[in-house]
């Protein structure tokens, strides 16, 4: 097969405290749709990393006492620890301090000075200081801040500006022509009908109120404001404009930025303008999703009630954190946690539906045929059935991944989950046993076995330690763990021998107990 290629990044995220599961969900979904295609045979590339500089950092640093440059150091091995915990597939973290990214930041503005597009003014607006972010008077929200809705406050200052006006006609026909370019539809929309189609305005790119970033080569006293900064982040990373740029070549353009839907006017309008200023190709597509929040909304420490990775992985294990976050989130729309809908998706998903068609199939395979699953056999309608119900679910699994529809996608491998544990009850093993019907019972063996293999094919992207829990307990071997013998009926060897006693998957929780567990540790 042709290795195909397939580039995927994350945002690069503010080291301004620790990160919370909301933060956590971009990096687990980027991770899962890596590891989707690296499973059907793409060459992938998965970055993601930090955005140093700003002064949201410096001043959270000078809270702390420490230089900012002591403070992202800390905050940089505490997010790869996290990265490193969650079992994330990421090939790069790049940093924003680091001499590499700092040395195409040089380049690139001094690209844009050459050709013209950066220009020396006066830049007067509503500015808020948690986003770092100007607005006009008619952006603002009831005279707040429209993304945060914090106090705005209005600054003037001597700044460079990128000419966006010139890009407008541009901008416009490229989403004529790419109309996937930004998905979801409704937040494309947004940034078309609120941001392009009144005017671009230019944008301003430097300060000199703060220093805690890359310094303009031709003017020091302004520093980068941090979206040419943070956006370059996805080149790069490659090695652009450097003397080994082989990364560069290979995997630029991104397939997919993955963007909360809060940043996607940097993403979707900026970013394209300062890539087509450079002369690059454009990034294949833009997923903006939505936010985890809580009942009384975003989550915060103020409010005490944030959760953090780290503290479901300790009770709960990483598959049950990944499982929860994949499936919860919905492809457009704002999802809530609450402990309960946690406890409850561990408990009916992963432990009764997941869990129980393994521990059953794995103890009728003991007891019927000393651990041993033959493949010679006749297959009757329930068989031919069950096998057409499972073409089916595959067919919609891989749409919905390939359209980013990541939770309906998990529900498909779910309906097969369930259309397995009701073979059981259909073919019901224990009778064929009794009346001593072995040829049947061995086929009803295989079937189970069979689907169970393609059900851990299929979870590899998203809980790939139980995947292999799965394949290690049923005897599967490496070649039948591949994406392309999903199709195949004919994978398994005969006589393969399932382990003598299945190792529970998830263990069933206490609701009361672990509710209240959850509860508790918001309040930390
Ligand atoms: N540094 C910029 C991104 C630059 S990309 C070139 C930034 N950083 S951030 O740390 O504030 O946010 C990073 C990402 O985390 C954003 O995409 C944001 O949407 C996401 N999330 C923060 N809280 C979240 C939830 N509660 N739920 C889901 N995602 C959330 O913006």
């Amino acid at each position: 097969m042709e290795n195909k290629k397939f580039y995927i990044t994350t945002p690069i995220y503010y080291p301004s405290g620790k990160f919370h599961i909301g933060t956590a969900y971009a990096t687990t979904l980027a991770d899962c749709i890596n590891r989707y295609k690296k499973l059907q045979g793409y060459d992938t590339y998965f970055l993601t990393g930090l955005d140093e500089h700003g002064q949201k950092v410096q001043t959270v640093a000078e809270g702390r006492g420490l230089t900012p440059q002591a403070h992202v150091d800390e905050m940089a091995d505490s997010a790869k620890k996290l990265w490193k915990l969650m079992d994330i597939s990421n090939n790069d973290f790049i940093r924003t301090t680091e001499k590499r990214h700092e040395e195409v930041v040089d380049k690139v503005v001094e690209k844009f000075l050459a050709n013209g597009d950066i220009y020396k003014g006066q830049y007067e607006g509503w500015y808020c200081m948690p986003c770092e972010n100007y607005f006009t008077e008619t952006q603002l929200v009831d005279g707040k801040c429209p993304d945060c809705g914090r106090e705005v406050k209005l600054m003037k200052e001597e700044s460079y500006f990128f000419n966006m006006k010139k890009y407008q006609s541009w901008l416009e026909e490229f989403y004529d022509e790419n109309p996937d370019f930004i998905v979801p539809e409704s937040r494309k929309k947004e940034i078309f009908n609120n941001f392009i189609k009144p005017g671009l305005e230019d944008l301003c790119i430097s300060r000199t109120t703060f220093d805690w970033g890359i310094k303009m080569k031709n003017d020091p006293k302004h520093v980068l404001y941090v979206w040419v900064d943070a956006l370059t982040n996805y080149i790069s990373a490659l090695g652009y404009m450097t003397e080994d740029d082989s990364l560069f070549k290979k995997f630029w353009p991104a397939d997919v930025h993955i963007v909360g839907k809060e940043i996607i006017r940097f993403h979707g309008i900026y970013w394209p303008i300062f890539l087509k200023a450079l002369g690059l190709e454009m990034p294949k597509k833009i997923y903006a999703h939505s936010w985890l929040v809580m009942k009384d909304g975003k989550m915060s420490k103020s409010k005490g009630n944030v959760i953090y990775p780290e503290t479901l992985i300790d009770r709960y294990g990483l598959d049950a954190l990944k499982y929860y976050l994949l499936k919860t989130m919905q492809y457009a729309t704002d999802s809530i946690f609450t402990p309960e809908d946690f406890v409850d998706k561990y408990n009916y998903d992963l432990c009764n539906d997941l869990g129980n068609l393994l521990n059953r199939t794995i103890g009728m395979v003991n007891k019927y045929f000393g651990g041993k699953v033959y493949t010679e056999f006749e297959e009757n309608e329930q068989d031919a059935e069950l096998m057409k119900f499972t073409d089916e679910q595959i067919a919609k699994f891989e749409k919905n991944m390939d359209e980013l529809y990541i939770s309906n996608a998990l529900s498909s491998i779910w309906k097969i989950i369930s259309r397995t544990n009701k073979y059981i009850d259909e073919t019901m093993p224990w009778i064929l046993a009794k009346e001593e019907k072995t040829e049947r019972l061995k086929a009803v063996m295989f079937h189970l076995v069979e689907n169970l293999r393609k059900i851990a094919i299929l979870l590899i992207p998203f809980i790939p330690q139980s995947a292999e829990k799965i394949f290690t307990q049923l005897g599967i071997n490496e070649d039948a763990r591949k994406w392309d013998t999903l199709k195949e009926n004919n994978a398994i060897e005969n006589g393969l021998t399932v382990i003598e006693k299945g190792e529970p998957l998830f263990m069933r929780l206490d609701t009361e107990v672990e509710v209240e567990f959850i509860k508790e540790t918001m309040k930390a």
